[in-house]
């Protein structure tokens, strides 16, 4: 390491250095003279236009952000029912004076009203998915995915640490990136799939029970980041290699990175298997889909295929690649792969015979320094590249694609937006909104208007809003649909700094509630929020299209489970060391007052809740034993365990029931043996 900072401890000098490295990467890309022509590779590209000093954005962004703040106190106000004010009600938001504002964008949500959209917001390490009402911002629900959770029993019981074991058995995972599964271009409310960065793994989520139900450890992956579904109908889920490591990572090749290689991963969204896989040149970050399940579309901010922060930086320009599914259906049914630990990897490198004909199976485009996002706009016509490094959007036209020899060619447009744009978001009226990370806003542009603009213009960009601060993904209503909503986005700020009371030196994130409108208006922070680290992305569907089962339907689980009631409860031996026990659950008894065991025995478990009646949830808790079951009604748990001490241990109910939730209480009574 050369870090001088580093070294010293010198705080000062540790954000000096590391202020100065930023700007000096910028810079680079900003200098239109670095630009032009330099055709080393084979992938000539020109960036006009990028004569603008890019301080002019940071002042314009200032003024808009100052006139923006005037409003926004107003904004939790107005849907107040009438004579209330947010402090008769809690409501949340600004607080203060609205100062006659003419803000009228309430997100207050009244007691006893329901939001009216979902939003999933992957839980970033903390592994989980949480649901929060839009526009209110209250959290409804976690979803317990890559972790463990014992308020749901979710790898506490056998089938959920089952599924956790066999999908590596790691006690966390890294989710990024919720994808709400598609029919016809738009939600259909049955699935939710979440990538682990950490592992290389995709979840996928019931959304009639909320609960996650496949895992799948995708081979020959160290690391998935981007994540998407293909659209318009759920064919894969797939998935952005990002580390780029041997093939396969066996001991083969660990001083050779030139040979190391990164993974494209289609999985079957029924099985959830993995497909095939694609090896490419460089490294993948995020992926987003046309819309007519031919393209995907992926960001590389490798190209240099270095291993270090210097060479990953070095040069001015990176990808984005374009897949073409069919082609590379096509390859694996023509039997033109490899095997790798029972997977097809398809070759797709720059030099393969699969990319040197016509038809190639990926398409390298070039693209300035770093690219972050892709997000393909809804009517699916442009992938939006975010620039991260370089000030600017490019975007490829995804009817063009096909059609050309030089994919740059496909570049329809590329405006300048400002420092360090990350997520593109849509609200349906033909604007994007672009999370600029760097100057802690969010840039609203006019999308046919860049694509009339010289390529690296600033025209197209109509408003900027401050916010607080370092803004990653960003999300409008139904963006990633067909026909998004407009009305509201939220920014997912990475720090919160002074935002809130300090908790220690570990800040909550900050999701930030904008009101965007139909794009017309001005846009208008509304709220804050504190997150729990952190998140990363949501995606917000309407209630109509999400439909959650309010009690267990037992034909969901019929011949792999029982249905115990109190009749059937009871124990019966089922070898030398090992007992089945069964009991129902119901306000507010056990199916039997106690039960005896042998001292050694392997203990199953199995509970039903027998109540028909939405949210009365029965627990069992066995202290010393590590059991923990939640047991929703009409639904059956089980568990598996070993009663290695005798005893007389009381199982509990962990759910505040009925009154009697203290008594019901059932004793394990563990002999012992000879
Ligand atoms: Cu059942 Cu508390």
């Amino acid at each position: 390491m050369s870090n001088d900072a580093n070294d010293t401890g010198d705080a000062e000098a540790l954000v000096e250095e590391h202020e100065q490295r930023i700007n000096d990467l910028v810079a680079d890309v900003d200098d239109p003279a670095e630009l032009g022509d330099d055709e080393d590779d084979g992938f000539s590209m020109q960036l006009a236009g990028l004569e603008l000093d890019r301080r002019d954005f940071m002042k314009a962004g200032a003024a808009a952000g100052v006139a923006g703040a005037a409003g926004a106190f107003a904004g939790c106000q107005t849907a107040l029912p009438e004579g209330k004010t947010p402090s008769d009600s809690g409501g949340g938001g600004g607080g203060g004076g609205s100062q006659g504002a003419s803000a009228s964008h309430g997100h207050f949500v009244p007691p006893g009203e329901k939001d009216e959209y979902y939003g999933f917001w992957s839980g970033g390490h903390s592994g989980e998915i949480r649901v929060i009402g839009i526009p209110s911002m209250r959290e409804l629900q976690r979803i317990p995915v890559f972790n463990t959770e014992p308020a749901r029993g979710y790898g506490y019981d056998d089938e959920s640490s089952e599924m956790l074991e066999q999908a590596g058995d790691y006690t966390w995972g890294d989710n990024h990136h919720p994808n709400l599964s598609e029919t016809d271009g738009d939600y259909d409310g049955e699935y939710l799939y979440v990538n682990d960065k950490a592992n290389g793994r995709i979840a996928r989520v019931n959304l009639k029970y909320f609960e996650t139900d496949a895992i799948v450890d995708v081979p020959n992956v160290q690391c998935i980041h981007g994540t998407s579904v293909l659209s318009p109908d759920t064919k894969y889920v797939l998935g952005n290699g990002e580390f780029r490591a041997p093939l396969p990572n066996d001991g083969r090749d660990v001083n050779d990175p030139e040979e190391y290689t990164a993974l494209f991963s289609a999985v079957d969204p029924e099985s959830m298997e993995t497909a095939w896989q694609v090896k490419v040149d460089g490294n993948l970050d995020i992926v987003d889909t046309g819309k007519e399940g031919r393209w995907a579309i992926s960001s590389c901010y490798n190209s240099e295929e270095a291993t270090e922060i210097q060479g990953m930086t070095r040069d001015d320009r990176d990808y984005a690649k374009v897949f073409d599914i069919p082609a590379i259906e096509q390859a694996v049914e023509d039997g033109n792969y490899e095997e790798v630990n029972g997977v097809p990897v398809v070759d797709g490198t720059r030099e393969s015979d699969l990319n040197s004909g016509d038809e190639p199976i990926v398409r390298y485009v070039s693209t300035p320094k770093s690219p972050h996002c892709v997000e393909v706009g809804p009517d699916g016509k442009y992938a939006f590249i975010a620039g991260k490094l370089s000030p600017t959007v490019t975007m490829l036209d995804l009817d063009m694609i096909g059609e050309v020899d030089d994919p740059t060619e496909a570049v329809a447009g590329r405006p300048k937006v400002g420092l360090g744009p990350l997520h593109t978001t849509f609200d349906g009226n033909g604007h994007a909104y672009t999370s600029l990370f760097i100057d802690s806003q969010v840039a609203k542009w006019d999308i046919e208007e860049a694509a009339n603009a010289e390529l690296g213009s600033s025209d197209p960009v109509i408003e900027k809003q401050d916010v607080h601060y370092n803004p990653g993904h960003i999300q409008a209503l139904e963006a990633m649909t067909t026909d998004p909503d407009g009305e509201w986005l939220v920014s997912l700020n990475k720090l919160s700094k002074d935002r809130f009371l300090p908790v220690g030196p570990i800040h909550p994130d900050n999701d930030q509630l904008i009101h965007i409108g139909d794009g017309e208006k001005e846009m208008e922070i509304v709220a804050d929020h504190p997150a729990y680290p952190e998140p990363h992305d949501c995606v917000f569907a309407h209630r109509d299209k999400i439909n959650p089962a309010t009690t267990w339907d037992k034909a969901d689980y019929e011949g792999e489970k029982p249905f115990v009631t109190a009749e059937n409860s009871g124990v019966e031996r089922t070898g030398d060391s090992s007992v089945h026990v069964k009991a129902s659950s119901k306000r507010s008894e056990y199916g039997m007052y106690d039960f005896t065991v042998q001292e050694g025995d392997e203990v199953r478990m199995t509970v039903t809740n027998v109540e028909g009646v939405r949210d009365i949830i029965h627990g069992v808790a066995i202290p010393e034993h590590d059991v923990n079951l939640a047991v929703a009604p009409q639904d059956t748990r089980e568990v598996t365990f070993t009663a290695d001490d005798p005893g007389v241990y009381w199982i509990y109910c962990t759910y505040f029931c009925s009154a009697l939730h203290l008594e019901m209480r059932s004793r394990m009574i563990v002999e012992p043996s000879e």
